[in-house]
């Protein structure tokens, strides 16, 4: 099978000759060509000049034999295309020095023609299946209530009080807010399809702050209303902290659903039956002994089964991993080859 075929067909549940692998963040600090394109050039700048997204997407690529690639930019563009600025301030992470926390803030965001105010991500898409067909290329957005917490929270956070100080005393601003962004959200995926995007991921990394109820009240109808809008290639969910209340993730309308490592992933099975996952190794673990790394992986894809699995970390990979780490994880995902029958 060629990296197209292995990732189509376990995106559709279908047989595969082993699992395809790609991780979060796979175009990042933790790699040296990548700290040299950004001694030259600010993170933003990076994400808003296609000919460099392209050049740093195919950097794991060009040295990992990589199933797939992720097109190089970040979640926050999306409220920078709304009238929401950020800022990448060392250290701090994201920041939003105008955070959106009334309704006459909300009112004053604009709803952008994604096409015309985020040209980049489409380009980068295209320049990369240029420069290297042989490999699929996702797309991804932020999905709904992530973009929210950050909005409302002007950052990062513990505890999100501002957030839910809005979700608590403000719930209908809070829910028309998700409204608009699932509809932004939703057509930014499908401009990434229509740019050849093989698959579209949309990262809910902070819908485990909300608790079941909550989830199913803010985070699970916008997740749904966005996913709605995009269709023409299988389109993955990720959530981060939300193992209590895996069994409401099924019903976002993905066609499959990415874990975090704190998921068991033969629980996650027995709850999602044969819905197709990525995941799950602990990024943490690339730090380990090679030997470690197989085993764990090894136990993740048993656990898979042969199905309906695309490898993947848990979450993206951390400045600070060791290559040799990144090396041990991939090659032992390859060796599935001689484990997996593909016909079972
Ligand atoms: O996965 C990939 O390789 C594709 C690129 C990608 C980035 N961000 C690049 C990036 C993707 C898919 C994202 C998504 C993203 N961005 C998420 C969702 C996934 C997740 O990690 O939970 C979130 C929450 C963000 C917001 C964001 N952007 C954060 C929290 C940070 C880290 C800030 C820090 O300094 O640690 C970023 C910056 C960022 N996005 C970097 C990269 C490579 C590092 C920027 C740099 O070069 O300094």
């Amino acid at each position: 099978m060629n990296a197209h075929e292995r990732l189509a067909a376990a995106l559709a549940g279908e047989a595969v000759d082993r699992p395809p692998v790609w991780f979060m963040r796979q175009a990042g600090r933790y790699l040296p060509e990548y700290l040299a394109v950004r001694e030259k050039v600010s993170f933003l700048d990076l994400c808003h000049t296609p000919e460099l997204a392209c050049e740093v997407t195919c950097q794991p690529i060009d040295r990992f034999d990589l199933d797939a690639a992720i097109v190089f930019s970040d979640i926050l563009t999306i409220p920078e295309a709304m009238g929401c600025p950020v800022e990448f301030i060392k250290g701090r992470g994201p920041v939003l020095p105008e955070p959106v926390r009334t309704a006459q803030d909300a009112d004053a965001l604009v709803t952008p023609d994604e096409a015309d105010a985020l040209p980049w991500v489409p380009e980068t898409l295209r320049l990369f299946q240029a420069a290297r067909p042989e490999i699929p290329i996702l797309g991804f957005a932020g999905a709904p209530f992530t973009l929210l917490c950050y909005m409302v929270e002007g950052s990062g956070s513990k505890d999100w009080v501002h957030v839910k100080r809005l979700l608590y005393g403000a719930p209908d601003v809070a829910i028309r807010l998700l409204e608009r962004l699932a509809d932004v959200v939703g057509d930014y995926l499908q401009l990434q399809i229509d740019a050849g995007a093989a698959a579209v991921q949309m990262f809910d990394t902070w819908a485990g702050i909300l608790s079941p109820d909550d989830y199913q009240r803010f985070a699970l109808p916008a997740a749904q209303r966005a996913f709605a809008r995009a269709s023409g290639a299988p389109r993955l969910y990720f959530t981060r902290d939300t193992s209590p209340f895996l069994h409401l993730i099924s019903s976002v309308g993905s066609d499959a659903i990415s874990l975090d490592w704190r998921t068991d992933m033969a629980r996650a099975r027995a709850v999602l039956g044969d819905i197709p996952v990525q995941g799950n190794l602990d990024p943490m673990m690339l730090f380990a002994p090679p030997e470690a790394i197989a085993e764990r992986v090894h136990r993740i894809c048993d656990a898979a089964g042969p199905r309906g699995h695309v490898f993947n970390l848990g979450h993206g990979v951390v400045p600070s991993t060791p290559i040799a780490g990144v090396e041990a994880m991939i090659a032992a995902v390859r060796s599935r080859s001689a484990r997996v029958d593909p016909a079972r």
